[in-house]
Formats: C-alpha cells, structure tokens, sequence
C-alpha cells in the first residue's frame, strides 16, 4: 500500500477508534436496551384493551399515577414528563446510531453487494434494522410529540385518536418497523456484549417476540378502530359504572 492510500485510511478510520467512539457505542445500546424494554412495556400496557375497556382504563389510571391523587384520577402531567424524558432517549439514541449510517450511494451499494456475496445471517439483520432505523426517525417523533402536546389517554379517548384522528395510519406504519428494530436491536446488543453465545437460538426468540408483538399490536389496533367506530359524537372519557 502507497503511503498516500495508507495516509488517507488514517485520517477515514481515525474518528473509530477514538475513545469517543467507544463510548458512543455503549451510549447506542445502553438506550437502545432501554427502548427495546420499554417498547415491550408499551405494547402490553396498551394491548390491555383487549381486556376490555375497564381493563385499559384502570392501566392508563395507574400508570399516571391515579393511586396519589384524592379523585382516583391520574395525572396527564406524568405522561407529558415521560413521553419528554422518552423523546430525549430517542433523541440520543440516534445520534449515536447516525454514525454508522452509509452516507453515499456507492457506500449503500458496497453493503448491498457484500450481502449478497456473503449472505450473512447477521449483517442481514443489520441492513433490516438500519432500514427500520430510518422509517423510525420520521414516525416515532410524531408520536410521542402527540402524547406531549395531547396526553389523554383511555378507552374511548384513544379510540377518538386512533379512528377519528386516523392515528391508525401512522400506527400501522410504526408498529412494524418499531418491533423489527427493537427485537433484532435486542438480540444484536446481547451478541455484541457477549451476554450469550448461542446466536441462532436467540434470533430465533427475536423473531417468534416479533410475530408475538405484532399480532397482539394489531388486534389492539382493530379493538381502538371497531371502538371509535362504535362511539357517538361528541366522544365523551369512559367512565367505569
Ligand atoms: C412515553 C411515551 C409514549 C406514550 C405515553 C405512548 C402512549 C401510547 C398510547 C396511549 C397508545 C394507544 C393509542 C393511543 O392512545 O393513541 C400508543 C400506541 C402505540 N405506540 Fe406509543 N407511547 C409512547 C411512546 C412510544 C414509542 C417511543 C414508540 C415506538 C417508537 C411507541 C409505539 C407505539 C405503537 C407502535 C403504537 C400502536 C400499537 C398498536 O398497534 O396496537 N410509543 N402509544
């Protein structure tokens, strides 16, 4: 190798290999976990409705804090705080994983050719979750700005958002991308630290969570669309008898 190819190498890897890099890897998983558990939470609490509507609503009540306020009601404020602690966490989280995003067509092309030479189970994974990755970047503020400015949640308050507001678009777009990229995201965190060592075993658990996920995120979303379109309007909270 000339100097001048090797002078040009330097300068190109230089800013990988700098401590900063380090720590902006364990940055990117360190919120990368804590989104992927926190989805898991999400997806559970909010499939509560398939308990029906009592059930959704006594969730939503305890999880903004009804249990601490005289009336049993919880308190908007809470999501409002949580949703902006969550935006700043996804916020971080990709800006750590901006770096490693091919940035030129001739970058993506190399990738593509090296998946098809090489068809390596792992850097498929990778390509999907960078594909994801971008599809989030653009959705996933939508949503959790609309919990920030309009945090009401329950049975029927949700079902107004998700059919009348046709929030049931973006969820059918997000609720995809957001279970690929956490599952593959979780079980690519657990190979990388070296928290397991047998890899088919658990992409296979990433992909049985994924279509686990996804059927009760999309039986959720058909209860909130058959429940707005049941509902008279003006739409009133629901209210346990
Ligand atoms: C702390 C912030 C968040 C809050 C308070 C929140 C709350 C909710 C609520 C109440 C719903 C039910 C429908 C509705 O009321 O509109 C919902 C649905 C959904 N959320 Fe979130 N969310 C938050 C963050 C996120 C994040 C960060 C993601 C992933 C990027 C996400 C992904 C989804 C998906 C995919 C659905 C639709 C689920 C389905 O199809 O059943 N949420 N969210």
């Amino acid at each position: 190798m000339n100097d001048k190819r090797s002078q040009q190498q330097a300068i190109h890897y230089a800013p990988l290999s700098s401590p900063w890099s380090a720590r902006a890897d364990t940055v990117q998983s360190a919120t990368g976990v804590l989104l992927g558990f926190f989805l898991l939470a999400h997806l559970h609490f909010e499939s509560s409705i398939l308990l029906g509507k009592e059930a959704f609503y006594r969730v939503a009540q305890f999880l903004e804090g009804g249990m601490f306020t005289s009336s049993g009601h919880g308190m908007p404020i809470l999501t409002q705080l949580f949703s902006a602690f969550i935006l700043f966490v996804v916020v971080l989280h990709a800006a750590m994983a901006l770096r490693r995003f091919p940035a030129q067509l001739g970058q993506w092309r190399a990738l593509r050719r090296n998946m098809q030479v090489i068809n390596h189970k792992d850097t498929n994974l990778w390509f999907w979750q960078m594909v994801t990755g971008f599809i989030l970047f653009f959705l996933a503020p939508v949503h959790i700005f609309t919990m920030i400015t309009n945090p009401e949640i329950g049975p029927h308050l949700s079902a107004e958002r998700v059919y009348h507001a046709n929030a049931w678009l973006l969820y059918a777009l997000l609720l995809p991308a957001v279970v690929v990229h956490a599952m593959f995201g979780l079980y690519r965190v657990a190979v990388k630290w070296g928290f397991i060592a047998n890899r088919n075993g658990l992409r296979k658990v990433a992909k049985v969570l994924i279509v686990y996920l996804l059927v009760i995120g999309l039986l959720s979303l058909s209860a909130y669309l058959i429940i707005g379109s049941e509902l008279p309007l003006p739409i009133t909270p629901y209210s346990p008898n």
